[in-house]
């Protein structure tokens, strides 16, 4: 199905992929990988896909995760268990296949000389992504709880060696937190980009009160459509109401509201 409203930037198509990977990372915390040649072809830092639980219509709605690898004609996904959809996909055993939508989200716009990619847990998605496409330029620097999360800590080090751990037990990884090594101020060209739960996006905004400009949140909001059609996924910025779905995720801190629900 092509969306037709012309409000996503490019191509939103629904596609019946195969399931070749849905492994437990950590606690409630999963990696599915689906072979998708021509989404793994297109897809760039900032893209996500929404995935059907099943291929009834109960859920009937998709939910969105970020695209947080693209290899080898296959594209994957790091989800935590939240609810009843991503219950259902936890479930799901390879050589199954989903109703996926995709790609939907802008891809990240880049201006910074010097990127800093911080994520809280399983906000690690929507950044990998972009590590890849700016290797060196960027470092990556990962906040989980520890013990029980070796498996995510090693996925991410698999596709990125020089990313950053910090385990809030200390228990392995670089240290105990990543607000005791991230530079503050952030120099001129240099940016911070940062995905995870309210609590670690309010610290970020703390630790940074003194350059908001460069700090940008990428933020989660519930989803309907996917394609700019339904509206139901608006946050409130300072130039107006946004869609998550096709104008970001990706919001400059300091311009949206966070706790607009
Ligand atoms: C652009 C985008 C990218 C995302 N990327 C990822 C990702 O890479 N990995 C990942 O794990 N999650 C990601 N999310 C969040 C993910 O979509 C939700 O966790 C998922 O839809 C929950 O579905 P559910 O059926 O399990 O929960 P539901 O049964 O729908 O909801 C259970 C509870 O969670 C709440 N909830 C539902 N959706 C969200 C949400 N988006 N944020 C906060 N609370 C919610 C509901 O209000 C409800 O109380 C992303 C969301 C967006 C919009
Ligand atoms: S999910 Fe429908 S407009 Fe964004």
């Amino acid at each position: 199905m092509m969306a037709e409203c012309g409000c996503a930037p490019h191509a939103v198509d629904d596609y019946i992929l195969p399931v070749t990977e849905n492994i437990k990372l950590a606690d409630r915390i999963f990696w599915m990988t689906f072979a998708a040649p021509e989404l793994a072809r297109r897809a760039k830092a900032g893209n996500g896909v929404m995935v059907y639980a099943s291929q009834g219509s109960d859920p009937m709605l998709g939910r969105p995760f970020a695209v947080a690898d693209a290899e080898s004609g296959k594209i994957s996904i790091c989800y935590m268990i939240i609810g009843r959809g991503t219950e259902l996909l936890s479930k799901v055993q390879p050589g199954a296949s989903l109703r996926v939508r995709g790609l939907i989200g802008a891809a990240y716009p880049d201006s910074a000389k010097e990127l800093l990619l911080a994520a809280g847990g399983v906000g690690v998605g929507a950044v990998m992504l972009k590590k890849k496409e700016r290797a060196k330029s960027a470092s990556l620097y990962v906040g989980m709880p520890g013990r029980g999360c070796e498996a995510l800590a090693d996925k991410i080090l698999s596709i990125h060696p020089d990313a950053k751990i910090y385990t809030d037990d200390g228990s392995f990884g670089e240290g105990n937190s990543m607000f005791n090594v991230l530079p503050r101020p952030l120099g001129e060209g240099r940016q911070l980009w940062c995905c995870g739960p309210p609590g670690f996006l309010d610290a970020m905004r703390l630790y940074y009160e003194r350059t908001p400009r460069q700090l940008y949140y990428i933020i989660d909001k519930r989803m309907a459509c996917g394609f700019g059609g339904c509206m139901g996924c608006v946050v409130e910025t300072a130039n107006g109401p946004k869609r998550v779905c096709v104008d970001g995720a990706m919001f400059r801190a300091d311009e949206v509201d966070l706790h607009d629900d």
